[in-house]
């Protein structure tokens, strides 16, 4: 695992962007991880200004999403699928056949969470995986004490992600559905490459443990220290415990 510090979260999120449209420009097919939070969102403003003006082109992409709500609709203005349609996809040109985020209203869930793995490996695995941090520790939704050769499938989300993520709900953690769908820690671990990027204060503690604790079910991020091509990202304030 390397771990590489920039000044501000402007820098952050314009050397995460630059990696990603780095990698479309060397394999312009290449398979995308995606991910959702607010970090994110810089990253994507990103990406979009570097399509409209330095035509980075998604034409012959794939992206696969880490997750999602369980029993939201894609048209939920509060599901990941509306995030990722605001703040990526609507601006540059990926059609719906080449973005897919795992169904929140499969009648099954844990037989989505088995057809999703089935079609990432279908499209040959992911080239470049983004990722995020919870507060929590967790990648994807893998919360606390989730195998860390977990398959996608559906989870309980802990009581501490529901209050991180509850901006999206009027601020209300109960408002926030309780379960999700999410990319396991094994097939996260299974991309060729992986980027984590983490930002803020609120992310120096969890962030420290990660890098510099035991490799632990209790933090599935801890997982990445298996990964041979894994790269940290992290402002100043995210890395002040470090
Ligand atoms: C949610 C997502 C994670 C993401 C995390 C970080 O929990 N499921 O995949 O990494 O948010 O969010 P933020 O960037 O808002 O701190």
């Amino acid at each position: 695992m390397k771990v590489f510090l920039c000044p501000n979260r402007e820098k952050l999120a314009a050397l995460t962007a630059a990696l990603l449209a780095a990698q479309i420009r060397t394999k312009p097919e290449s398979v995308l991880g995606l991910a959702t939070g607010r970090t994110m969102e810089a990253v994507y403003a990103r990406l979009v200004l570097a399509h409209t003006t330095q035509q980075l082109d998604f034409s012959r992409c794939t992206t696969f999403n880490l997750d999602e709500y369980a029993g939201l609709a894609p048209t939920d203005p509060r599901s990941y699928h509306t995030y990722m349609h605001q703040h990526l996809f609507q601006h540059v040109n990926l059609t719906a056949e080449q973005t897919h985020l795992p169904n929140g209203m499969a009648e099954d869930l844990s037989a989505e969470g088995v057809r999703y793995d089935a079609l990432i490996q279908q499209a040959g695995g992911i080239d470049l995986q983004l990722l995020g941090l919870g507060e929590n520790g967790h990648i994807g939704f893998n919360e606390p004490l989730a195998s860390l050769s977990s398959r996608s499938r559906p989870v309980v989300l802990a009581p501490e992600t529901r209050q991180q993520n509850a901006g999206l709900f009027d601020g209300n953690p109960d408002s926030v559905p309780p379960r999700a769908l999410t990319m396991g820690t094994g097939t996260i671990l299974e991309s060729r490459r992986i980027i984590l990027t983490v930002s803020g204060t609120s992310k120096a503690r969890i962030l420290q443990a990660v890098l510099e604790g035991p490799v632990t079910a209790q933090k599935s991020a801890s997982a990445l220290h298996f990964h041979n091509n894994c790269l940290v990202l992290a402002d100043q304030e995210a890395a002040s415990c470090l």
